[in-house]
């Protein structure tokens, strides 16, 4: 099939390149000519762990191409991906659809013969149908059925969720328009009851209600968490004891320093506002979005009780920027208001993070950014580990020890065993953790009652 994705972002790239390797010729049209030549040399604008390797072997192979001549494009595609950025809106929070509905004027007059147009943007209940009359106003002759087709792509692991479904959510009441998209994911070969049909706009709800949903499984254990370091339990265990309930599920109970990405923070705030609108509001989801914003910063003042109570002229390093491991992504990062509230304490700041520190550079000034954990660590008082990445599990704890100024680690994604670490000589908080410290805090209380 021919399909055309508009917006050569995350999103756009990602899918275009995976649509591609499942054998439809794919043109990625985006405006900005700089880019377009740089992926033409094969050259990734982001950080995507075997996005490079598709995208190169489909452009060998004829079947992906990128272009910024929207008409040609869009004139012989099945199927036209709308693929652009959703940011929040100034002000209130909703979702700014002006890109997208400047895609639906500029491809209308376009379209020739049955078209099958697809919002892969994160779009509000109702943009589909405000798409549909857009295009009508533009073309009135334009044969097209709108599509809402919402994408579950982790940053990180986004090829292979696009490879491996859970599901694959199509929302469209067009039989004709049932019948492309589903001729477009038949490659991947999954099972009927993986591809689900519906609404239009039960479809463009659904994705915000998964993303809520999973902002707020994280933003629970959080709470837990901090109970946990109050009452002297143990999260790790709390969430293996109610995550092997199957009902409740394993997967998103990592307790942490809160939720970052382009992702959750904005679709939570965005469904908040829409049930607002529509007068039936998602108090749950409200609550969400406020424990997370507070959360992220009050990981600061856990830094600085680690320190002793202050860390006015202390050098702190910092592990990890970007909001989790394998992506250059900082947006909405927790480090970033972490780092921020310390520098404010008074703090000089050392960071290390594998990708993120180009992005990291244009937002977060006055730090020394390092070459790698024990770069960072050298002279510092307190070592926090904000990103889970990889190559930040296994660090040399004796060389650590030897290197830092103090010997404090703040482990934000309890990636260590307190117990190992505090054997090798360096004072550990995790997230949640019974530890000493907590366990004292505890007694004292109960002695006071
Ligand atoms: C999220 C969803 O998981 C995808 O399904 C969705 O397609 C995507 O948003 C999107 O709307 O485009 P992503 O933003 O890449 O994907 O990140 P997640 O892996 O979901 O993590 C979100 C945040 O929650 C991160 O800050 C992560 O560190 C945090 N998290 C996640 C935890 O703190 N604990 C966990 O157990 C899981």
């Amino acid at each position: 099939m021919k399909i055309t994705m508009i917006g050569a972002g995350y999103v756009g790239l990602v899918s275009g390149g995976c649509f591609a390797d499942i054998g439809h010729a794919v043109t990625c049209v985006d405006r900005d000519e700089a880019k377009l030549e740089a992926l033409r040399r094969g050259q990734i604008p982001i950080y995507e762990p075997g996005l490079e390797a598709i995208v190169h072997d489909n452009m060998q192979a004829g079947r992906l191409q990128f272009t910024a001549d929207l008409a040609a494009a869009v004139a012989d595609a099945d199927a036209v991906f709308i693929a652009v950025g959703t940011p929040s809106r100034a002000g209130d929070g909703l979702a700014d659809l002006t890109h997208v509905y400047a895609v639906a004027r500029e491809i209308a007059p376009h379209l020739t013969g049955h078209t099958v147009v697809v919002t892969k943007s994160t779009v509000p209940v109702g943009t589909g149908d405000e798409i549909g009359r857009v295009i009508a106003k533009e073309n009135p002759a334009a044969d097209v059925a709108v599509v809402s087709n919402p994408e579950f792509l982790r940053e990180g692991s986004a090829i292979g969720d696009f490879m491996q479904p859970d599901r694959v959510v199509i929302g469209t009441d067009d039989a004709r328009a049932r019948c492309v998209m589903h001729d477009i994911y038949a490659p991947l070969n999954l099972d009927d009851d993986r591809i689900l049909m519906m609404s239009r706009r039960t479809a463009e709800l659904t994705k915000y209600a998964g993303n809520s949903f999973l902002a707020m499984k994280v933003t629970f254990i959080n709470e837990i968490a901090d109970l946990c370091e109050k009452v002297g339990a143990d999260v790790l265990d709390v969430a293996r004891g109610i995550g092997m309930d199957e009902r409740i599920g394993r997967k998103f109970l990592q307790a942490g320093p809160g939720i970052g990405g382009s992702c959750f923070p904005k679709d939570t705030l965005a469904l908040v506002k829409t049930a607002h609108d529509a007068d039936s509001p998602v108090r749950l989801v409200e609550t969400t979005v406020t424990v997370n914003d507070q959360r992220k910063r009050a990981m600061a003042k856990k830094v600085i009780r680690a320190c002793g109570g202050t860390v006015r002229g202390k050098t702190i390093a910092i592990l990890g920027l970007t909001f989790k491991p394998d992506t250059d992504d900082v947006r909405e990062s927790p480090a970033i208001p972490i780092i921020t509230a310390l520098q404010d304490a008074g703090a000089r700041i050392r960071a290390f993070d594998p990708e993120g520190t180009e992005q990291a550079q244009t937002i977060l000034k006055n730090i020394a950014y390092c070459e790698d954990a024990y770069d960072a660590a050298a002279g510092a008082d307190a070592l926090v580990i904000v990103t889970e990445w990889g190559v930040f599990r296994d660090l040399d704890l004796a060389r650590l020890k030897q290197t830092m100024a103090a010997p404090v680690m703040v482990d934000l994604r309890n990636i260590y065993d307190a117990a190992t670490v505090r054997v090798a000589g360096i004072s550990y908080t995790g997230i949640g953790r019974s530890d000493g410290t907590d366990r004292r805090s505890l007694v004292l209380h109960q002695a006071a009652e």
